[in-house]
């Protein structure tokens, strides 16, 4: 038996929103694939998931994945357990990002955040419990951000998904807990992903209100994923990590 707390080998772990190349889900799709895990892509089939499967090789394959549709993430779950078993390691990362008050937000686009950022991960959940429960253990990392913390100058629908993210892991970790299954989120501060819209002068922006200066990269949070779905975190369920430099402090 490994004495590696970080080793994912024989897990297999079921990533949504792994198909953007320079995205947080390729980074842990990269990284837990390193520690011995075989890794499942979930993305839109416009994403780059194909690529990035290829990519990390043999330990990797992508399913066309839209986490707003119950029928897709069972259809996810289905392949992945034809082709390698059940998922033990679930990492609800896709999302999208709104930048926009309450005054500007329209109820449709309100309702598209919630329905990727929020549903989307009740959904993912919902679709890889039953068989984490029968195996008696299971690691679910949901990805949060500083703005399902922090009150003022968030964007209105993104920062009410967050903080629903935490609400639902909270309470799942505490209902799954007596199964064996750990529920945990991470809240990213800014990082260097192809969601920056606007590219280089945003980002140098949104880099001078961090302290130290500068944006978190995607391979930064990964390693806190692997942590919080790996052996090392073994104690650790229902709470989330914050990843922000102290942005938030
Ligand atoms: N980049 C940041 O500064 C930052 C900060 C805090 C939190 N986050 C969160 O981190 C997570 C990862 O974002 P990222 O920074 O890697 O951005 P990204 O845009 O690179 O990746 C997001 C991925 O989600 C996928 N996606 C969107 N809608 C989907 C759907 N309906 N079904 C399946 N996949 C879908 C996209 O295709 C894309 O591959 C998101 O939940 C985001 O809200 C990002």
């Amino acid at each position: 038996m490994s004495t590696d707390l970080f080793d994912l080998s024989g897990k297999i772990a079921l990533i949504s929103g792994a198909g953007s190349r320079g995205g947080q889900g390729a980074a842990q799709a990269r990284l837990f694939a390193e520690h011995g895990a075989r890794v499942v892509i979930g993305d839109l089939p416009s994403s780059q998931g194909r690529e990035v499967a290829a990519e990390i090789g043999d330990a990797a394959m992508f399913v066309e994945l839209d986490v707003t549709d119950e029928a897709s993430w069972a259809a996810a779950v289905a392949a992945t357990k034809a082709r390698w078993g059940a998922p033990s390691i679930l990492s609800n990362t896709a999302g999208v990002w709104l930048m926009k008050g309450i005054l500007e937000t329209s109820a449709a686009e309100y309702q598209k955040v919630i329905a990727v950022n929020q549903i989307g991960v009740y959904l993912g959940m919902a679709a890889v419990l039953p068989d984490m429960k029968a195996a008696g253990s299971g690691a679910i990392v949901n990805i949060s951000s500083v703005s399902g913390i922090k009150g003022g100058g968030q964007p209105f629908a993104y920062a009410a998904s967050k903080w629903a993210v935490l609400g639902m892991t909270h309470q799942a970790a505490h209902d799954l807990a007596k199964f064996g299954i750990r529920i945990n989120a991470i809240c990213p501060g800014v990082v260097d992903t192809p969601m920056i819209e606007g590219g280089k002068p945003v980002l140098e922006h949104l880099e001078s209100m961090i302290p130290t200066g500068r944006a978190g990269q995607p391979s930064e949070i990964a390693s806190i994923a692997l942590f919080l779905v790996s052996e090392a975190s073994s104690y650790v369920s229902g709470t989330q990590i914050v990843a922000d430099a102290s942005l938030t402090a």
